[in-house]
């Protein structure tokens, strides 16, 4: 008998590990041949510790699981319980993704290789070996798969640039510095699929000329950074990676690098700038680190998302990856549903969703049972979206066009109970505690919007014009996205929530 219960660090702080302790010993005690096995999580985060058992038809799921249940759970053959859900694929929020990036979590056993194979795993990367470098930047280019860590530039033609750089050594980086608030879809990978993103990056290897990879990810990751290490160490054992991929003429290495824990390590020359044993402040652009990146050698930065998405790509071709989305945000998204929500966890669809759909209906509205009064999408320096635009669909330009971003598609909920002067506030703290210094309107604008939100809520209406203007210096002049985007949920909160920003509101308040 096989029985999985996520080793994902969701699941492990929801008591997993408990769980599969007592499965263990309670299958001994009934002298029962029972295999654990620790797979990633599904992503249902509400029903974690989700456990499930194979069965002639397929996985079955129990949850939430807590040790307790476990010997009712084997006194009722693991059927009748008022924890069985049925069978896993059946359940509407799976049956209602299109999982293609992360098709494998919580399938798999993680550090199983055999598994990986047997579910698709390095069958992109065996069409890659077959390619030339040209033809597979052009299949990239043709997937229409754009940077996923939130600033959506086109994926294809970041690897063209560094492709067609002259260099004696070009560098793969993963950015797996997960910052923004309500995001976990690297981190559930990376736990849950760990060789899809070195197959990723391999492949990238080869596309651009690169030998090298490094993955930056954080020291608050020690879950993912563990299974990375190990994965890394058992594709070397297995010849993915190393001197001969594959038994092919092309080498690629790589290596798991943890960074100390600062947000702005997760902007692209930050973090090069650490991985480098620098201090991770900013570089100004140009030159891109598409040409001079890691130790000043052409690099492909991309984020895990992206990375993790081109196996997929190249098994089943950039055309079907291409049919799904909207406009010019094609295939599938993984949306990452946090906050005051009813169910919370990842799901994985093709751009499109209305924000009304993604809270109302897969979410389940709030978990407090109040109506949901905001959504901030894309992070701490993402948009406040009020109910009147939970029409706009998901996509990079929808979300521009109202004054917003998906960013890395964390979505973060809120219900009445939420104050949007005091959003307003932390978006301002947020950015003065983890600004680099290097620029001006970030360094000192952060601090003065702190104490003009403060003037603001002591009823000055004059600090209201003052804290528009600054928002509109930091935005034009800051270097990078931290300074120049928190006037993003400054402002969304601001236009859409005015009466948060009176003096009669605060009076009623208090
Ligand atoms: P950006 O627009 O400056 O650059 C996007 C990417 O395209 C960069 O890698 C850049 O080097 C590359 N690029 C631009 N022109 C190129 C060319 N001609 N050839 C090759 N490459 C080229 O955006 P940035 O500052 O890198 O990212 C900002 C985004 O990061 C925001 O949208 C925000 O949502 C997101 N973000 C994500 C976080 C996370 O935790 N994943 C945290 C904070 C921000
Ligand atoms: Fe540094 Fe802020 Fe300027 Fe970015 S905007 S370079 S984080 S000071």
């Amino acid at each position: 008998m096989k029985i999985y219960v996520p080793r994902d660090a969701a699941a492990k702080a929801l008591g997993a590990d408990a769980v599969a302790a007592a499965i263990q010993a309670e299958a001994a005690r009934r002298g029962l041949n029972v295999t654990v096995i620790r797979n990633g999580t599904r992503g249902m985060v509400w029903l974690e510790p989700l456990v499930e058992v194979e069965t002639a038809t397929g996985r079955v799921a129990f949850g939430p699981v807590c040790a307790k249940d476990v010997p009712a759970l084997f006194e009722a053959g693991w059927q009748d319980h008022p924890k069985a859900l049925g069978p896993t694929e059946d359940l509407p929020w799976m049956k209602a993704q299109t999982r293609l990036t992360f098709a494998r979590c919580g399938v798999i056993d993680p550090l199983n290789l055999d598994d990986y194979r047997a579910h698709g795993g390095l069958k992109g990367l065996e069409r890659a070996l077959s390619m030339t470098g040209a033809a597979m930047v052009d299949e990239v280019k043709a997937s229409g798969l754009r940077g996923r860590g939130g600033a959506g530039f086109p994926t294809g033609i970041k690897w063209d640039t560094v492709r067609q750089a002259k260099a004696d050594q070009k560098y793969i980086v993963c950015n797996a510095d997960e910052g923004d608030s309500g995001t976990f879809a690297d981190r559930m990978l990376m736990e849950g699929d760990p060789y899809t993103l070195i197959e990723g990056m391999v492949i990238a290897g080869l596309a651009c000329g690169a030998t090298r990879g490094y993955i930056y990810s954080r020291s608050e990751y020690p879950d993912a950074n563990a299974t990375m290490r190990e994965a890394i160490a058992l594709a070397r054992a297995a010849g993915v990676i190393g001197p001969s991929v594959l038994g092919s003429a092309h080498a690629f290495d790589l290596e798991l690098r943890v960074g100390a824990g600062a947000y702005v390590c997760g902007e692209e020359t930050a973090l090069l700038n650490s991985l480098e044993g620098k201090r991770g402040v900013v570089r100004a652009k140009p030159p891109l680190p598409a040409l001079e990146g890691f130790l000043g050698k052409p690099t492909v930065v991309n984020n895990v998302i992206s990375l993790a998405t081109v196996p997929v790509i190249f098994e089943r071709g950039a055309a079907t990856y291409a049919a799904l989305g909207i406009g010019r945000s094609r295939g599938t998204i993984p949306l990452q549903i946090a906050g005051n929500v009813a169910r919370g966890g990842l799901f994985e669809a093709a751009f499109g969703m209305s924000l009304g759909e993604i809270v109302d209906d897969l979410a389940g509205g709030t978990a407090s049972g109040r109506p949901v009064k905001a959504v901030q999408v894309g992070g701490p320096l993402g948009a406040y979206f009020p109910r009147a635009l939970f029409a706009t669909p998901f996509g990079y330009e929808e979300y521009a066009g109202q004054g917003g971003l998906i960013g890395h598609a964390g979505i973060v909920v809120f219900d009445d109970s939420a104050d949007m002067l005091k959003q307003a506030r932390f978006a301002m703290e947020f950015c003065a505690i983890e600004s680099c210094g290097k620029c001006t309107p970030c360094r000192i604008g952060a601090v003065r919007g702190v104490e003009t939100v403060d003037r603001i809520a002591r009823g000055d209406a004059a600090a209201i014009p003052l804290l528009t203007d600054l928002c509109e210096t930091m935005k034009s002049g800051s270097l990078c996205a931290l300074g120049g985007f928190t006037p993003y949920p400054v402002m969304s909160a601001l236009t859409h929530f005015p009466d948060d920003f009176t003096a009669t509101h605060k009076e009623a308040a208090e």
